[in-house]
């Protein structure tokens, strides 16, 4: 790696869900005249890329990753003035902005699909992946959808079926047609030359499909529960010829300075796959998601053995990432507890690479429970037996900013898209500014620490031994920088460790607590139950 670091390297990356951030219409949506009032706040908490889920004109059919129309904004966001203003307030205040890209599907309202379903010898046909009924009548293959029921829909008009991994709303592209390739690489364009930084592209593992339209094999595993697990995905996921395409995607990036602006891949594969798509000559994406921490056991060992594979399988020329919590899993603080949030979130801080925060944990928002008629998330409404596990509306409510009716996400009075979480009065934003010690505060604490400090932002991971098995400890060193020890008991029990193979002496720059500060020794440290500490070495 050279000396030089992208933005995207040494930055944090905070995913910001616009119907949930803030709602300045009134409607009970989020806005992007929302987002730019917030715009100061999101700066405070040292955060410098700002992913946004998509604000496309969609029928919200999976709330916006169902696309009607690439190159505009969803009139319940605002409009393309407001866009650009938001672009330019990020741009004045050092911030990058990043768009959700979904290439992989659009919305069956997108004018691409009218005209590809409206007969079988339309030009845009095979724009789409489309196939006749089995002998039966029924579908092409037992391909299943991610969010339950078969992958394909059966469009009566034509008489043939249409491929669709999520929902029926949501056709999927067919990327061996290099029309669509190039429709897609001019949308990136068309965001590009308005400036915004790069995208995140949405399930970009998935955009290939096997042109046989093969049975994929059933999971002799398979629970009997969530039907996207019932198949073994071979010929719907993760398909060689997927690089190719990434490749173009990335070479679009590439004609505005090589690094300048960064493509981010949603993909949850194991890290022999996804290191691949780095791409061979490092020409794919920038960041593909690691969501090794949201999908292992809270349990240090199994963290710690997480980290050290990823460590050693990445080259020296692929850029670490993390993720602690997005728009499709459980909150972390729900996920590890209140008192394993600021664990968490100081790991997150503290790995070697680009942490991405989904906007609330720095408040350790929790999920929120939603009454069975507000459920709003498709695979919750398909499969109702398993909704608490696979909903994904408990980790999308609004932001909790003050204590007013609606938290202030919303007017007072005003009925919001989904519940406000109940303790709002006492968990949010404004409360937390003012508590010294409060999550927010040790968030900024760890963001400032981290943009500070060279070793913390882009030098070199090694683990240092604990001998305890609860607790999961590291080094990260700069050459000609302070060097720090991170400490984090990810159990109820106390501890007095030795660490003196890190070195023998330290100051306490953050504690999960907030309390701690000082000089101590590393050869007997004492660690509190749930606690987290950075130690600058000295
Ligand atoms: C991605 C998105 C998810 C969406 C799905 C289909 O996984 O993160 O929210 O439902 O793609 O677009």
């Amino acid at each position: 790696m050279s000396d030089t670091y992208h933005w995207w390297q040494t930055g944090i990356v905070y995913q910001i869900y616009p119907r949930s951030f803030q709602d300045t219409a009134g409607n009970g949506v989020g806005d992007l005249n929302g987002i730019l009032e917030r715009l100061d706040y999101v700066k405070s908490i040292g955060v410098e890329t700002i992913w946004l889920s998509p604000i496309y004109p969609s029928p919200m059919a999976d709330f916006g990753y169902d696309v009607a129309d690439y190159c505009a904004i969803n009139p319940l966001f605002g409009n393309m003035e407001d866009f650009d203003r938001l672009l330019e307030a990020a741009h004045a205040r050092e911030m990058k902005l990043i768009l959700d890209l979904v290439p992989n599907h659009t919305s069956d309202e997108h004018a691409w699909f009218t005209a590809s379903r409206s007969s079988r010898d339309n030009p845009q046909r095979d724009w789409y992946i489309w196939a006749d009924p089995a002998p039966d009548g029924g579908p092409p293959n037992n391909w299943v959808s991610f969010f339950g029921g078969p992958a394909w829909t059966l469009d009566e008009l034509t008489g043939q079926y249409y491929l669709h991994q999520f929902v029926a709303k949501q056709p999927e592209l067919n990327y061996r047609n290099p029309a669509v390739r190039q429709a897609m690489l001019d949308v990136m364009r068309f965001w590009l030359d308005k400036g915004v930084d790069g995208f995140r592209v949405d399930v970009i593992w998935l955009m290939m499909k096997d042109p046989a339209l093969r049975d994929e094999p059933v999971n002799p595993d398979w629970d009997g529960r969530n039907t996207q697990e019932k198949l073994i995905h071979i010929y719907t996921n993760n398909l060689p010829e997927v690089h190719d395409v990434i490749r173009d995607m990335r070479a679009v990036l590439d004609e505005y300075g090589p690094g300048e602006r960064v493509m981010v891949g949603e993909i949850y594969m194991p890290y022999d796959q996804l290191l691949n798509y780095y791409g061979a000559d490092n020409d794919e994406c920038h960041l593909p998601f690691n969501f090794w921490l949201i999908l292992t056991a809270w349990d240090a060992q199994a963290v710690r053995a997480q980290v050290e594979e990823y460590e050693a399988a990445l080259a020296s020329d692929q850029w670490p990432n993390w993720v602690l919590g997005n728009h499709d899993q459980h909150r972390i603080a729900t996920r590890v507890g209140p008192a394993q949030a600021r664990v968490a979130n100081m790991l997150l801080l503290t790995l070697r690479g680009t942490p991405t925060c989904y906007y609330g944990d720095e408040i350790a928002m929790q999920d929120v429970a939603i009454p069975p008629e507000f459920i709003q998330d498709p695979p919750a409404l398909l499969q109702p037996e398993i909704a608490d596990e696979i909903g994904r509306d408990p980790e999308r409510t609004p932001m909790q900013w003050n204590a007013a009716p609606n938290a202030g996400f919303s007017p007072p009075g005003v009925q919001t898209w989904l519940p406000v979480a109940h303790d709002y009065a006492q968990n949010n934003v404004a409360e937390q500014e003012i508590q010294a010690d409060s999550m927010l505060n040790f968030f900024k604490a760890l963001s400032f620490l981290r943009a500070d400090e060279p070793a913390l932002h882009r030098g070199s991971y090694a683990t240092v031994s604990s001998g305890a098995d609860q607790v999961f400890a590291y080094r990260r060193d700069a050459a000609g920088h302070a060097s720090f020890l991170i400490v984090l008991n990810f159990g109820d029990a106390a501890h007095t460790l030795d660490l003196s193979s890190a070195g023998h002496r330290g100051v306490i720059e953050v504690a999960t607590g907030m309390q701690r500060s000082g000089e101590l020794d590393l050869d007997k440290l004492d660690l509190v139950a749930d606690e987290g500490l950075v130690i600058r070495l000295t």
